[in-house]
C-alpha cells in the first residue's frame, strides 16, 4: 500500500449573487429570518449558459495548478454531484473533455452533500492501492436548476459552486497524508431530501413537471435533527477511531448548511469556535461543493498549515454521512 495526500485544492463560484433581500422579493421571507435561522446572507447562482461541468472545470484547473500538475497527469476524475449536466453520460466525462485530461477515466459519484467526502475516500483508495497515481475529486453543483424559487423552505438555503482536490501518491516518509475515512448511509431516510421525478420510478412527464417533482424538496426540521446528530457523531467517531483527543484537531471543515447546526454541535462537544471553518454566510448550502470550497478557502486564508490535523465532515440526502481525517 502507498500513502495518499492532498496535493492541491481549487474553488470556483459563478459571478451572480442572490442576496436575502433579493429573496424577499420572491417569497414571503426576510433577511432577518434567514440570517437568524441559517446564518446565510447570500449565495451565488450560475449564469444561464453555465452548467455544472463549467463550474467544475474552473475549480479543477485551479486545483491542478496548485498541485503543479497538468491535465495529462490525471489518471481519474471523480465528480460528486446531484446536478450533473445530463444523467447520461456522466458529468465527469464533460469535465474530462473540457480539461483535456486524455489519460483519465471519469465517473460521477452520487452521495448528495456527502459526495465530496465519499469521493475523497474512493479516490484515495485508488491511489493507496497503486491503481492510480493522481486522482482529481470534484464537488460541483448548479442547485439553482433544481430549486423551486416559490418554496421558501428550500430556496433560501441553496447556492451554486464548485470545489476540487487533487489526490497524489505521497512520497515515502511524508507526514502529509490522508489518515482515516468513515462513510455511512441510511436509506430509510430517503424521503427527507428528495427530487422524486425524472428517475426510473417516476419518469419525466407532463404530470411530474406540473407536480413540481423535478425540484428538490426537504423536510427541514427532521433534516436539521439528523444533521446535528450526525455531525456530532462523526467528530466523536473520528476521535475515538484514531485515538486522539478533540484538542488534537486543528480545524474541522463541516458541510456548510446552517450556522445553528454548528452552534448546537459546538455546545455539545468541547470544540472551540475558532476550530470550525464557516463560509456559508457567502455561499449558502452548495451540497457536494460545500466541503471542498470551504477547505480551499480555509487553506488560502492560512487557517490550515502544514502538519495540521484537519477533519472534513459531511451529511446529506440518502441519508448519507461521513468524514475524512487529513494530516495537511
Ligand atoms: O444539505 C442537506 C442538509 N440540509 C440541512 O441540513 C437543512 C437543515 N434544516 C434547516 O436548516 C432548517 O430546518 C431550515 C432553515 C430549513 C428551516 O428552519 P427551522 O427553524 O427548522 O424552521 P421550521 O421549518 O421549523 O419552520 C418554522 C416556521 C414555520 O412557520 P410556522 O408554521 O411556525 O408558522 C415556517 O413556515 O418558519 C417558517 N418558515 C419561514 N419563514 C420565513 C420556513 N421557511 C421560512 C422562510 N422565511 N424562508
Amino acid at each position: 500500500m502507498y500513502e495518499c495526500r492532498i496535493a492541491g485544492t481549487g474553488r470556483y463560484v459563478p459571478e451572480r449573487i442572490l442576496s436575502n433581500k433579493d429573496l424577499e422579493e420572491m417569497v414571503d421571507t426576510s433577511d432577518e429570518w434567514i440570517i437568524q435561522r441559517t446564518g446565510i446572507r447570500e449565495r451565488h447562482i450560475a449564469a444561464e449558459d453555465e452548467s455544472t461541468s463549467d463550474l467544475a472545470l474552473q475549480a479543477a484547473r485551479s486545483a491542478l495548478e496548485q498541485a503543479g500538475l497538468g491535465p495529462l497527469d490525471l489518471d481519474a476524475i471523480i465528480l460528486a454531484t446531484l446536478t450533473p449536466d445530463t444523467y447520461c453520460p456522466a458529468g465527469a466525462c464533460y469535465v474530462q473533455k473540457l480539461l483535456g485530461a486524455e489519460n483519465a477515466c471519469a465517473f460521477d459519484l452520487s452521495a448528495a452533500c456527502t459526495g465530496f467526502v465519499y469521493g475523497i475516500t474512493v479516490g484515495s483508495s485508488l491511489v493507496r492501492s497503486g491503481v492510480h497515481s493522481n486522482v482529481l475529486v470534484i464537488g460541483a453543483e448548479t442547485l439553482s436548476r433544481v430549486i423551486d424559487y416559490s418554496d421558501r423552505n428550500t430556496c433560501i438555503l441553496f447556492g451554486d459552486g464548485a470545489g476540487a482536490a487533487v489526490l497524489s501518491r505521497a512520497e515515502e516518509g511524508s507526514e502529509s497524508r490522508l489518515l482515516d475515512h468513515y462513510l455511512r448511509s441510511d436509506g430509510s431516510g430517503a424521503d427527507l431530501i428528495i427530487m422524486p421525478g425524472g428517475g426510473s420510478k417516476q419518469p419525466a412527464s407532463v404530470a411530474t413537471v406540473e407536480a413540481k417533482q423535478h425540484f428538490l424538496s426537504m423536510q427541514g426540521s427532521d433534516v436539521f435533527k439528523f444533521a446535528t446528530r450526525s455531525m456530532q457523531v462523526l467528530i466523536e467517531t473520528a476521535i475515538e477511531r484514531n485515538g486522539i483527543s478533540i484538542s488534537d484537531l486543528d480545524l474541522v471543515v463541516p458541510h456548510q448548511v446552517n450556522s445553528r447546526i454548528i452552534d448546537t454541535v459546538l455546545r455539545k462537544i468541547d470544540l472551540p469556535e475558532e476550530k470550525i471553518y464557516l463560509n456559508l454566510q457567502r455561499y449558502g448550502n452548495t451540497s457536494a461543493a460545500s466541503v471542498p470550497m470551504a477547505l480551499h478557502e480555509a487553506a488560502e486564508e492560512g487557517r490550515i498549515e502544514p502538519g495540521n490535523l484537519v477533519l472534513l465532515v459531511a451529511f446529506g440526502a440518502g441519508l448519507t454521512w461521513g468524514y475524512n481525517l487529513v494530516r495537511w
